[in-house]
Formats: C-alpha cells, structure tokens, sequence
C-alpha cells in the first residue's frame, strides 16, 4: 500500500516558550520547528495534513504551502482528539503516518523505516529508551510484545520505573486507526483523548505491534522551551558540522562554526572559528575564510581569502579575491578575480573588476569601476543627494588619490589620476590628472593660540 498520509500535530500553544509566536514557528537553523518536519515528511507522503490550534492563521502564512491540508482543532483534548480531527480527510485504504510539529530532528529514512514496519504489521510505533523518562508514556511489553502505552501521570510505581518511552511518532493503517480512535475515551488521569490508547485497542484487536526502538534520543527529541530549543540547535550544528567535514571541509573549531542555511565547497577550503554561514553558499575550491565572518547568499571562487570580521552578503566573489579584515560587503556586489578589498572598506551594488584594489577606508555604493583601478584610502563615492542614488563609473587602469570625494553621476575615464584629497563633481577625460584641491600656502608669521 502506498497511499500515505502524514497527520503533523501541531495544536499546542508551547506556552514554555514564552513567546508570542506559537511553538511550532519558533526557529532551528535557518527553518521553523514545522518546517523541519514537513522536509522530512514531504517526500515520503502523498498529502499532509497539519492539526493546528493556537494561531493557526500565523502557523498557515509562514509556511505557505498550499499542498498542505491545515485542519483546525479549536479545543485541545488531547493527542487523540488531533487525529480524530484529520480523519475525515483521510481515506480508509491508506497509512497514516502521525507526527508531532515540536519535533524537528526525525529523520526521514526513521520515517521511511517506520512505514515499512506497518506496511506489513498494520501498527508500528517508535519508542526510545531514555535514562530519565520522566514525563513520557511508557511502553509496556510483554516478552518482546508491546502491550499498552501508559502516561506518566496514569503510571504505578513499576510501570514509571520503565525507561523505554513513547516519542509520539506512529503509523498506522488509515481503517484501523478510525477504528481504534473510536474506541477509546477520556476517563484518565488527564481527563484527554490520549492516542497512546489505540495501542491497547490494537492488541485487544489482536494486531501485532512492530516497533523501532530509536537510537538516536535527540532525534525525537520534543522542544518546549528555548532551553531545549537552543539544545538542538547545538546537535543540529554538530551533526551538520560533522557531516561537512566528512566531506572534506575543514573547520578549525566545529564547536564554534553555524550554517544555517546550504553550504556547498570544493576540494580544501577552511573555516576559522566564529563564522556563521546563512542562506545559500559556496565556496571553490582552497578557499579559506578567517575568524568571526558572517556570509550571507555567496557565490565564491577558488583561492579565495576572506580575512577577519568581514561581513559579506549577496555577492559574487571571482577567483583569487581577498577580502578584509573588516570589510563590509552589501547586496548586489560582484568582485572580479584578483581584485582585493582591503579593511575598513564597504562595497554595496558595485562591480569591482580584474586587479583592481580598494585597500583601505573606502565607501564604494553604485559603482562600476573597471579592471586594474587603483582606489586610494578613504576615497568615498558620493552615491546620495539626499533623494535619489547616483552612479559612479570608473574606467580600466584609474588611479583615485586618497581620500578624494566622487560625486555621483560622475564619470571617470581611462587611466585618468584624480589627486589626492580632491572633490570631483564632473566627468573627468582619460589619461589626465584632474584634481581639486586649494593650493597650499604657509603663513610664516602665525602664531598658534594661547590658552588664556
Ligand atoms: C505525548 C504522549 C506520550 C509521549 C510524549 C512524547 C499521548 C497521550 N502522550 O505526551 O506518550 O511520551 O507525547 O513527547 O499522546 N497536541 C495537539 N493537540 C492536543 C494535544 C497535543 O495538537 O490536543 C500536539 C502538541 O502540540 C504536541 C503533541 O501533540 O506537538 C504532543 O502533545 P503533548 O501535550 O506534548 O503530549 P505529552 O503529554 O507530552
Ligand atoms: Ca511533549
């Protein structure tokens, strides 16, 4: 049978969280809690059905899937009441495949085993054995088959001694589990519809109840609070670490290196400590990046060196480019090989082209500068009248003096020098020096101030 449904619970309001947001939206990486689950569960279903709650409408707009089949549970009455809600929508000749929206680590190949389990035994649960289960239902066996699920608040003394524990995480043949949700009730401890009772409805019915017992703790791990929230972050990060090393990334420090978001690299790259990798990045090949850098939305090359403290996002970064330290890097950049920016200098929507080098202090915004440009320390390009942005063009081979002032639109032509210290409001001709500046004078008998 392959007509899977996946039921994500997700009605809890996680009010550990303290948060105004509802917990399922509450952030891991660079996705929300639900998001990771529905990239696990998507390619395994054929439709997905989300049980929401608390607001619901903020939950369906920052996911914004319209496959997905939001269904409203107005009361929560329990884990077995937010199935019972989806189950109209799901068709008897199916398997049901039950998650929780709070539990972002599951993997899909878990997922995958799971539903193969119940594709031959109708019920299949997954479990995990916890050194202090304290707060989860128990799983009671007898000799290797599961008999019952017991809360812990409906639990004697033997049964809370009991450290294998329900992660939640079922699936179920669709007809069976209307069945046995019809049956069961509310007399509890808790007063809920607890899905954990279809478990002890299935063996009254005679089913066999296949199990996986997980090996991985964190993996089904629930999260409640920004505690536990920031806790699997720490193992996202690990493991994500771990596997880019793996593939041959070095990381001086994988304690002390965040990705959020894809990172792809060629053959020996390095990351020094305190970076943090967001949305889409790649690196070429022997690229190494240094201490404390944030790269957003990056396309770099080979041989690339990015120094320390260097913010960089959205930007193509060409070959045998060095950046920083302290370089600033804005969206809309491209930095053509061999170009180097040096420390203290920002760059926004600017094309910086072969061998050209902005070494120091610079503001360089709406710029085209052309191959083999020498800018001078503390030039700026003056891009804004106070309304709109103005464009600065440089042509190849231009030497800028230091600290000149560029006013845009302006136009700078082919090795043309502009002299140090100098404010250029119109076009300046190839090949020329062009300089404004006061001459210099000496007033010999000037006397400096006295304090009085
Ligand atoms: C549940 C299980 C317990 C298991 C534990 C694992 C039951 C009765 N108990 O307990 O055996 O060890 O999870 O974490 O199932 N939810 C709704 N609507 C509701 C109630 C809950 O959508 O009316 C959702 C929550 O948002 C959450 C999930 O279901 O994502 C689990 O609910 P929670 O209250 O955390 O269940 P536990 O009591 O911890
Ligand atoms: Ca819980």
């Amino acid at each position: 049978m392959n007509n899977i449904h996946a039921i994500i619970l997700a009605a809890g309001k996680g009010s550990r969280m303290n948060s105004s947001k509802p917990k399922v939206l509450q952030i891991l990486s660079n996705n929300t809690l639900l998001g990771h689950v529905l990239s696990q569960a998507k390619p395994l279903c054929d439709k997905i059905h989300v049980v929401y709650g608390f607001k619901g409408e903020q939950v369906q707009r920052k996911i914004n899937d319209s496959s997905i089949n939001w269904i409203e549970q107005t009361e929560q009455l329990g884990t077995g009441h937010a199935v019972m809600q989806a189950m109209p929508h799901i068709e008897d000749n199916s398997i049901s495949l039950i998650l929780y929206g709070d539990v972002p680590l599951i993997k899909k190949a878990t997922l995958a085993d799971l539903i193969h389990k119940a594709q031959q035994s109708g019920v299949a649960l997954l479990s995990v054995v916890l050194d202090n289960p304290t707060g989860y239902g128990r799983i009671i066996r007898k000799g290797k088959q599961i008999q019952t699920i017991i809360e812990q608040k409906d639990a004697n003394n033997a049964q809370l001694n009991i450290n294998e524990v329900n992660t939640g995480i079922m699936v179920v043949h669709s007809q069976l589990l209307k069945q046995y949700l019809s049956e069961i009730n509310a007399n509890n401890a808790q007063g809920e519809f607890y899905l954990t009772d279809i478990i002890a409805c299935a063996v009254a019915d005679e089913q066999i109840i296949s199990s996986i017992i997980s090996k991985n703790q964190f993996e089904v791990a629930g999260v409640n609070d920004k505690v536990q929230l920031a806790e699997l972050e720490r193992i996202f990060q690990k493991n994500q670490a771990t596997k880019f090393m793996q593939d041959g990334l070095m990381l001086k420090d994988p304690s002390r290196f965040d990705c959020r978001g894809n990172l792809n690299f060629g053959k020996d790259c390095e990351i020094d400590i305190n970076v943090v990798i967001e949305g889409q990045v790649s690196l070429g090949n022997n690229t190494t990046i240094a201490p404390n850098c944030i790269i957003k939305n990056v396309k770099i090359g080979n041989n690339v060196v990015i120094f320390p403290n260097s913010i960089i996002e959205d930007t193509m970064i060409d070959d045998n480019v060095s950046i920083g330290p302290f370089a600033r890097i804005r969206p809309q950049t491209h930095i053509k090989t061999h170009a180097k920016i040096g420390n203290f200098v920002e760059v926004k929507k600017s094309i910086i082209s072969e061998n050209t080098k902005v070494s120091h202090l610079s503001y360089v915004g709406d710029a085209i500068i052309g191959e083999n440009v020498n800018i001078g320390a503390g030039v700026i390009t003056c891009n804004y009248d106070g309304v709109n942005k103005h464009q600065t063009i440089i042509g190849d081979g231009a030497f800028i003096g230091s600290d000149s002032q560029l006013v845009a639109p302006i136009k700078i032509g082919k090795n043309a020098t502009i002299g140090a210290g100098s404010t250029i409001t119109k076009a300046v001709p190839d090949n020329q020096l062009s300089l404004s500046r006061t001459k210099q004078t000496s007033l010999k008998n000037w006397q400096r101030p006295t304090k009085k």
